[in-house]
């Protein structure tokens, strides 16, 4: 017997289950059922992973506590992933003192091994909240593509990443003043020092191959980069100990949470942390998608590695999610919440689904829902559940046969196959798993056609014969049912108690039952409404235009001054909008204007050898030097105007009242002077 202790990545807290997260949570939920199954000892851990900016930010928005939204929304992830059978053995949080102890632990080993580093790096810093600002609690204009307005760590617009420091005009979202950019401690965790052994042990065949391969390429071929792990207070986590005001960042105390979650566990059914976390008697498998693999297979390891835990045995990673081909999507509708799901479908369908599509690779799976309805229509419900409903009914009275009758070899085959069946699920490679089931039905049904039941019933004289057909099939249904319970516990459940015989083990595919009374036939499994599907979409997608609609006022509280003091003005035909040919220019010189107070003198090209002089009224906010080379948007058929210092050959756009308070306006990456803008 093995001990196996397996955990899925623990959810964020600052959000809701999603069909997408399922992926994850059922694939992991499937396979220690099937451990549970075949008598290994497994236990299924995880919990919320709650602390970070982001749950810091919903709290204000919803004018709450950070521990109110985290308990809240524990509680609504605990009930999703009740609602489709995941059943974990413990769901704790990282926001506990088991956790806490935990990260002390790990951190006094990080220390003690010289692992960790002091630097100074340059942060921005609010000046009047008097705090450090997180990459999410600054907004500027990205120095990519100039769009106004985008998050400290990454561009909404370009998709560009950096630093908050390198923004255009940030701004604190907080106090909504010009942070300063000032010196602060960070903690590093040096994982260069592991690089030996990380190297050997990312190749050792804990990871899928292609992850490995990647690894090996692009990571482990030079030194590992330092690991930030620290955050300045305010940081809605757990303080440093040896440094106070520092924080530790999310992404130290949330894989950490895997053990912390343990412990909590161990309390309360009198176990061991080390024999489960210490001890080569247990085998430790993570279950994650592919977009937080560095984490788990550089950092974590090496925090384990350090600290004495024991190491993954494997690390189990998948895909992402795609609906019919693209990504989830709010106004597609198919950014489908866990719960608006189960609104409308059975949980089981997608379980079964889900089971079809996963493979051990690292690869994204696709919902299809025509294939969704085709999968769970013909093959679960006509394939499989049909065995039992077209033959229980006719047996309610007299049970199953004393003997079990000659098949032909059919129930022979059909347990032969159990071997074959649990190597695919030890694999992950569940959609194997799922066609050798849907081969065997396939077996099956023949069987139960060729000798018609609803036929023999009508003859008295073949009263046993009728028996004997249906002991069969109800035995074949059995054993499909056995093998496919790590997936459909609830059709197991339904099985065991049409059958009096609970189904909880692998082995019981080997004997068939007889001689014994059968329940009440009760429907098993509907088939799919696709128009429960439609709506389901359907909402989701009016869920989230709602959603859009009401979010925006805490980000974006815009005041209704600028247009309380410039009215809109008289209505325009198209044709007089069109007059002005505005045009995308760069500015490819910049000069003052001694004479003028309020003037710079620009040069813009319009591509190629076309050039403009401009006078512009822009000195009292740029200087010269800072507009070279930008894009900004020009009046190019404006009558040339003769002026003190020369002739002004068109206008620049800009907006604001003036003084300090200039505002060019920007083209989004990608325009080129020339261009006509309209
Ligand atoms: N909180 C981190 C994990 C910390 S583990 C110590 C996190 N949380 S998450 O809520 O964003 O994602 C949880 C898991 O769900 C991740 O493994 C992630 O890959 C997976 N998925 C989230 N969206 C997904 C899809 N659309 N498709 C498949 N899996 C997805 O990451
Ligand atoms: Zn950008």
């Amino acid at each position: 017997m093995r001990q196996l202790l397996v955990t899925s990545a623990l959810p964020y807290a600052n959000g809701h289950i999603h069909i997408g997260h399922l992926v994850e949570y059922l694939q992991t939920d499937i396979w220690v059922r099937f451990q549970k199954m075949v008598g290994n000892r497994a236990i299924y851990i995880c919990a919320d992973d709650t602390h970070g900016t982001a749950i810091t930010i919903r709290a204000q928005a919803e004018g709450r506590t950070e521990e109110q939204i985290i308990a809240d929304m524990s509680a609504a992830h605990q009930a999703d992933f009740g609602a489709f059978g995941i059943e974990f053995d413990h769901y704790g949080s990282t926001n506990s003192e088991e956790n806490l102890a935990k990260c002390v632990e790990i951190w006094a080993a990080l220390r003690r091994e010289d692992m960790v580093e002091e630097r100074e790096i340059d942060q921005l810093y609010d000046t009047e909240k008097h705090v450090f600002l997180a990459d999410r609690f600054v907004r500027g204009t990205c120095p990519k593509c100039q769009s106004v307005d985008q998050p400290g760590d990454n561009c909404g617009n370009c998709g560009a990443t950096y630093s908050p420091n390198d923004l255009i005009n940030p701004v604190s979202t907080l106090s909504g003043t010009t942070p300063e950019i000032r010196k602060a401690v960070h903690l590093f965790v040096q994982i260069e020092k592991l690089h030996a052994f990380l190297d050997e042990w990312t190749q050792s065949g804990t990871l899928p191959s292609e992850s490995a391969n990647y690894l090996k390429n692009f990571f482990l071929n030079e030194p590992l980069r330092d690991w930030d792990i620290s955050r300045p207070g305010p940081y809605f986590g757990f303080q440093i100990p040896d440094s106070p005001g520092n924080f530790w960042y999310v992404w130290f105390d949330a894989p950490i949470g895997y053990i912390g979650t343990t412990q909590q566990w161990c309390d309360a059914n009198g176990e061991k942390i080390e024999d489960w976390w210490k001890s080569d008697q247990t085998e430790v498998h993570h279950f994650i998608g592919k977009d937080i693999q560095y984490f788990h297979t550089l950092f974590w390891p090496a925090m384990l590695k350090t600290a004495g835990f024991s190491l993954p045995k494997q690390v189990h990673i998948h895909g992402f999610l795609t609906v019919d081909g693209e990504k989830m999507s709010k106004s597609r509708g198919t950014f489908i919440r866990a719960s608006k799901y189960l609104e409308h479908l059975n949980p089981e369908y997608l379980r079964y689904y889900y089971a079809t599509k996963l493979s051990s690779r690292v690869e994204d799976i696709d919902l299809n829902f025509e294939e969704f309805v085709a999968k769970v229509n013909s093959d679960l419900v006509g394939k499989v559940i049909n065995l039992a409903s077209r033959t229980a009914k006719f047996v309610q009275d007299k049970g199953l046969s004393k003997e079990y009758p000659d098949d032909g070899g059919l129930f022979e085959t059909f347990s032969s196959k159990g071997a074959d069946i649990a190597a695919a699920y030890e694999k992950g490679d569940y959609g194997k798993a799922m066609r050798m089931i849907v081969e065997l039905a396939d077996l099956a049904n023949p069987y139960v056609e060729s000798n018609a039941p609803w036929e023999l019933r009508k003859d008295e004289s073949k009263a046993q014969e009728l028996q004997d057909v249906c002991t069969v099939a109800l035995n074949l249904f059995r054993t499909l049912v056995i093998y496919l319970a790590p997936v459909l516990p609830g059709l197991a459940t339904k099985t065991g108690e049409l059958l009096g015989e609970e189904i909880t083990s692998w082995d019981q595919a080997t004997q068939p039952l007889t001689g014994r009374s059968i329940a009440r036939f009760q429907h098993m499994m509907q088939r799919v409404d696709p128009r429960r599907i439609e709506a389901m979409v359907e909402e989701s997608k009016e869920e989230a235009a709602s959603e859009i609609a009401e979010s925006p006022k805490q980000d974006w509280a815009d005041s209704g001054d600028a247009l309380a003091e410039t009215p809109i003005g008289d209505e325009i035909t198209i044709e007089d909008f069109l007059k002005p040919d505005l045009r995308v220019a760069r500015i490819i010189a910049a000069n003052e204007v001694p004479e003028a107070r309020k003037l710079i003198q620009l040069t813009l090209s319009l591509g190629g050898d076309e050039t403009r002089n401009v006078f512009a009224g822009i000195k009292s906010a740029y200087e010269p030097e800072e507009l070279i080379g930008r894009l900004v948007v020009m009046v190019a058929n404006l009558a040339p105007r003769k002026m003190k210092f020369g002739v002004s050959e068109g206008m620049i756009i800009a907006s604001g009242p003036g003084g300090k308070d200039i505002f060019l306006l920007s083209p989004d990456e990608g325009a080129v002077p020339g261009q006509r803008v309209g």
